[in-house]
């Protein structure tokens, strides 16, 4: 999950193009590099780490040209080092790209028996050398670059620069995206709309199989026959703002405020608040038709989904399947042809919940996505999109796009319920008066701050965390664990309370926090003897509930945060919220990389 960037331009890039690599370093932030041309001369700059290690370099060593490439790196082939930072070089070309070349390990041995040396280990190297072969058996830049193209399998986003040719880059996308931006006198690639905002908001998103000769004047696109092929070219809505943190230290604490806001926006969007009906926003199926739907996400946005099947089961009697996407892509699931799909994903750009969007395509199902990027690859593939109004989510874990994601799930919900027939006028009048009050309950649930900065500081001396919840709070319990462990890099789990005994109440002793999720619902009592269990094995409680729950929690917990009394089919949107806080001040305390943790990028486009 890289982020490339290139310009061909009338002013020097260099610096434009870091400006516009801080915009995709969301997407990758192990290393980076810029190339430019300048009267003649092929050179570059690339650094370790974060974007500002390069412009520290590029402050030491300006690079001229009105041309360039970009590159901000999440490893896939080799260490993250300045070695393997992109650009690559092989004589007079040079490369950026992201995503994986499958059949590299063979290009790159049929290179080295023609006398190639190479000077990293990266798959991208050998795209160069592939292309620069091709000039050195006679043929011109663009000839060489569509033969190199031909023989890479995998998946790619690429940009391609000659010496000898200052006014071409030849971009190309086989999976991750690139989009071509179109100046006045200049011309963009970029690997999403809101890489290229500060310089125009006229954009080409480039399809699966595209290859493009970017100048001046100008963009040729082409399909990988060679042929000449047409692509919209449409007004982005990418804000040209970089986005900042306002008066907060992180990126993921400025989005856990926002929640708030942000829950009531997305609401608005599905609902009438003041008739207390669902809204009749288009759908690209009927639900009273379909007798099964498949969803199918990654990550947060697959816990999103999985409390999405509680609520469409429950309240809407439609049966769900449901699968983390990496695995769904190829296990062939029979869809019968009166099932619908749903995706779910924030950056609309995962690569696995792409595959599985086009498995559901291949099998002829109505395919629908919530996503918070309308512009989005799986945005655009799919029938029918339900936005979140989360707004540019920056921070590497998912907090304020999930319970977005979660309110769309809801009003989802009661638009099934409502075609299905099964809540009657008053129930859905009830049922979207609880979800208005969503916003100023996640309000509330945000002055408990304080109070779980103190879980937090018992959290930070541990090694082992395990999270417990029955029925919606069963995903938030994952949900926890994933946040706890993302950005802190404790190692926690999450369980079903009722299968603690199964076989991880094996785990518990005085050294294994237990974090237990549960409001006073209707199954609340199931899950006050489970913490039963853990107490009487010396396990330390940390309960997380509301004012009814901790009156009838008969036992004594390390700790208890006090929720205010939320109705139960908003509790999951409500509840995410403490889960997310004690996951950020743990991760404060332990002093790790909050928005951009090791190891992770914000988009996995790669599979
Ligand atoms: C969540 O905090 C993680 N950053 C990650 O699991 C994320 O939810 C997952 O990669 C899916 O991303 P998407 O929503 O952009 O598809």
């Amino acid at each position: 999950m890289c982020g490339i960037v290139g310009i061909v331009g009338q002013t020097p890039v260099a610096p434009l193009i870091v400006d516009a690599l801080k915009r995709l370093e969301y997407r990758g932030y192990d290393s980076a590099g810029v190339a430019t041309l300048d009267l003649g001369k092929l050179d570059r700059r690339r650094a370790e780490g974060k974007l500002v290690n390069l412009e520290k370099r590029l402050g030491e060593e300006p690079l001229g040209g009105t041309i360039g490439i970009g590159h901000t790196r999440w490893a896939t082939h080799g260490v993250p080092n300045e070695t393997n930072a992109h650009p690559h070089f092989a004589q007079d070309v040079a490369v950026v790209h992201n995503g994986i070349i499958e059949n590299f390990a063979e290009l790159r041995d049929e290179l080295k028996a023609d006398g190639v040396a190479f000077s990293s280990q990266t798959d991208t190297e050998v795209i160069a050398h592939l292309v620069a072969s091709g000039l050195k058996n006679g043929d011109a830049p663009q000839a060489a670059a569509f033969a190199a193209l031909k023989r890479l399998r995998g998946a790619f986003a690429l940009a391609i620069m000659f010496r000898g040719d200052e006014d071409m880059i030849i971009g190309a996308r086989n999976g991750p995206p690139l989009a071509v931006g179109h100046g006045e006198g200049e011309m963009y690639l970029g690997s999403d709309a809101i890489a290229l905002a500060p310089f125009t908001n006229a954009i080409t998103y480039l399809e699966d199989g595209d290859w493009v000769v970017v100048r001046r004047g100008g963009v040729e696109i082409f399909g990988m026959d060679g042929q000449p092929v047409e692509r919209a070219r449409q007004q982005s809505v990418g804000t040209s703002l970089l986005v900042d943190k306002g008066n907060h230290r992180h990126f993921m604490e400025k989005e856990i405020h926002e929640q708030p806001e942000v829950i009531s926006h997305t609401l608005a969007h599905y609902l009438n608040f003041a008739e207390g009906t669902v809204a009749d926003f288009d759908l690209p199926f009927d639900f009273g038709k379909i007798e099964r739907l498949a969803i199918s996400a990654c990550g947060t946005a697959y816990l999103a989904g999985l409390i999405g099947k509680y609520w469409l089961e429950r309240y809407a009697r439609l049966p769900v399947d449901i699968d983390i996407a990496s695995e769904f892509r190829y296990r062939e699931m029979p869809l019968p042809k009166n099932s619908a799909a749903l995706f779910i994903s924030q950056s609309g750009e995962t690569a696995d919940t792409l595959a599985s969007l086009r498995y559901c395509r291949g099998e002829g199902v109505p395919i629908s996505a919530i996503v918070n990027v309308r512009e989005s690859t799986i945005a655009r593939e799919s029938d029918g999109i339900f936005p979140t109004l989360a707004g540019p989510e920056i921070g590497v874990a998912s907090t304020k796009a999930f319970t977005c994601q979660l309110s769309v799930l809801a009003a989802l919900t009661l638009r099934a319920a409502k075609a299905r027939g099964t809540i009657s006028a008053e129930e859905e009048q009830s049922l979207v008066r609880q979800l208005s009050e969503a916003p100023r309950f996640a309000s509330q649930a945000l002055k408990l701050s304080s109070g779980i900065e103190k879980v937090a500081r018992e959290l930070s001396h541990v090694r082992h965390v395990l999270y417990l919840g029955r029925d919606t709070n069963y995903p938030l319990a994952l949900e926890g664990a994933l946040k706890l462990k993302e950005i802190s890099y404790i190692h926690a789990e999450g369980y079903a309370a009722g299968e603690l005994k199964h076989g991880p109440i094996a785990l518990i002793d005085e050294q294994m926090p237990v974090i237990v999720i549960a409001p006073h619902d209707r199954i609340f009592e199931k899950t006050v003897s489970n913490m039963q269990e853990v107490a009487a094995r010396g396990g330390r409680i940390i309960l997380i509930t509301d004012e009814k729950g901790a009156k009838n929690a008969t036992l004594d917990t390390l700790e208890t945060v006090v929720l205010p009394d939320v109705p139960e089919f908003v509790a999951p949107i409500i509840y995410a919220l403490p889960v997310q806080m004690l996951a950020y001040h743990t991760a404060v305390i332990m002093g790790t990389d909050v928005d951009q943790p090791r190891n992770l990028a914000k988009s996995v486009t790669v599979e």
